[in-house]
C-alpha cells in the first residue's frame, strides 16, 4: 500500500502506523545515501520553514536547518525570546500568522498540548521537536541507528533496554515506538519513574497489532540479558529545578549504564545509545557541579568508560537526526 504523508503533522508516534514509520525510516536511509554519494535531489526548493525553540537545542535545530538547506529550503529561527508566542500572542493566532509565511513549522516546547494546538490552528504541517511527553523526531534517528548496527536483523528481531528515568519524553517515546514497530522493548526503571498507565496502555494496544514484546521492570538483571542495545537519557530533564538532583541520583544509581550493565546483556556486540547531551564526564558545567556534590565524577547516567568505548554509537545516532528530520520534512512538504 503506497504511503502518502503530504501535509501531515508529525506530533507523536501514536499518530502513525508501523507502515508509515517504516516508510520514513526507508526515506531517511535513501536521503542519507544520496547525500553521501552527492546525488541528493532538492525537493524543498523555494520552501520556507519556521523553527520555534522555546528550549535549547543543538542536534534538533541543526538537523532542521541543515536538512532544509540541503533540500533547497530557507529557515527562520525563533528562539526562546524571539517571538510573541504564548506571551503577547496566543498559540492559535501565532499558528494562523506563521501559516501565511511558511510551508512547515517546527516547535520545541513544554506541553504536548501546545504543539497540538499549534497544529490545530496551522494550515501547514507542524513537527514536534520535543515536548515534555514525546520526542518523535528522535525516535526515527534511534531506530535508523539501531537498524544500521543490528547486524542484519530487522527491527522486529531487535531487543533494546531503556534504563533510567522512563516517565518523560524519551521513556514514553522509546516504549511506544518499539511497540508500534514490533520490537522487544524493555523499560528498566524504578516503578515511580515508569511511563504513565495511559502511555503503557497505548503501548500494549499497539503491541497487540505489531507483535512487539514489552517488559517493564525495576530489575536490570531481568531487563538487560539478550539486549542488542542499551539506551538511557539524562536523569533530570530540561526545566526541572536543581533541588531534585540529589533524590533522583540516589534513586537512579542502580540504573547507571556502566561496564557491568553492558556485560549483563551477554552480547559482545551490544551497543549503547543516548539522545545526547550526556553527563559522562566533568567536562561540562553541570557535570562538574554534580560531581562536586555527589562524588560521581565518572559519569551519571552513563560512565565515561562506556561512553568512550566502541560500544557507543551515540554520535552516529546524532548524525541520523539530520537524515531522519530531513525525511520528515521531505515527506510532508516536499515536492
Ligand atoms: N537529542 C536532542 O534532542 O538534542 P538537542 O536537545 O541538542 O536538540
Amino acid at each position: 500500500m503506497p504511503v502518502n504523508l503530504k501535509h501531515r503533522d508529525f506530533l507523536k508516534e501514536l499518530d502513525f502506523t508501523r507502515h508509515e514509520l517504516q516508510y520514513l525510516l526507508d526515506l531517511s536511509r535513501d536521503l542519507k545515501r544520496a547525500k553521501y554519494t552527492g546525488n541528493e535531489r532538492q525537493r524543498m526548493a523555494g520552501k520556507n520553514v519556521a523553527l520555534i525553540f522555546e528550549k535549547a537545542s543543538t542536534r534538533t535545530r541543526c538537523a532542521f536547518e541543515v536538512g532544509a538547506f540541503d533540500q533547497g529550503a530557507h529557515v527562520t529561527y525563533l528562539g526562546p525570546s524571539g517571538s510573541h508566542i504564548g506571551h503577547k500572542e496566543s498559540i492559535a493566532d501565532t499558528a494562523a500568522v506563521l501559516a501565511g509565511f511558511f510551508d512547515g513549522i517546527e516547535f520545541r516546547g513544554n506541553a504536548q498540548t501546545d504543539v497540538e494546538e499549534l497544529a490545530e490552528y496551522s494550515s501547514v504541517p507542524v513537527w514536534n521537536g520535543l515536548t515534555d511527553e514525546w520526542h518523535p523526531t528522535q525516535m526515527l534517528a534511534d531506530f535508523l541507528t539501531m537498524l544500521e548496527h543490528a547486524r542484519g536483523k530487522v527491527i522486529q528481531e531487535v531487543t533494546y533496554t531503556y534504563m533510567g528515568d522512563a516517565r518523560s519524553n524519551m521513556g514514553n517515546s522509546e516504549l511506544v515506538m518499539g511497540a508500534i514497530m514490533g520490537a522487544d522493548v524493555r523499560i528498566c526503571s524504578p516503578k515511580e519513574l515508569w511511563p504513565t498507565k495511559e502511555v503503557q496502555d497505548a503501548a500494549y494496544a499497539r503491541a497487540e497489532e505489531s507483535g512487539a514484546r514489552i517488559m517493564l521492570t525495576e530489575d536490570p538483571d531481568e531487563a538487560l540479558p539478550g539486549s542488542d542495545f542499551v539506551m538511557t537519557d539524562v536523569w533530570v530533564s530540561m526545566g526541572e529545578p536543581a533541588e531534585v538532583w540529589n533524590d533522583r541520583i540516589n534513586l537512579l544509581k542502580p540504573y547507571q549504564v556502566n561496564a557491568a550493565a553492558m556485560a549483563k546483556t551477554g552480547k559482545d556486540h551490544a551497543r549503547f545509545l543516548h539522545c545526547l547531551p550526556a553527563f559522562h564526564d566533568t567536562n561540562t558545567v553541570v557535570g562538574r557541579d554534580v560531581a562536586a556534590k555527589t562524588g560521581m565524577d565518572q559519569g551519571l547516567e552513563v560512565t565515561d568508560e562506556v561512553f568512550s568505548s566502541p560500544a557507543n554509537v551515540a554520535f552516529a545516532q546524532a548524525e541520523n537526526r539530520l537524515h531522519t528530520i530531513k525525511a520528515i520534512m521531505v515527506a510532508t512538504i516536499g515536492d
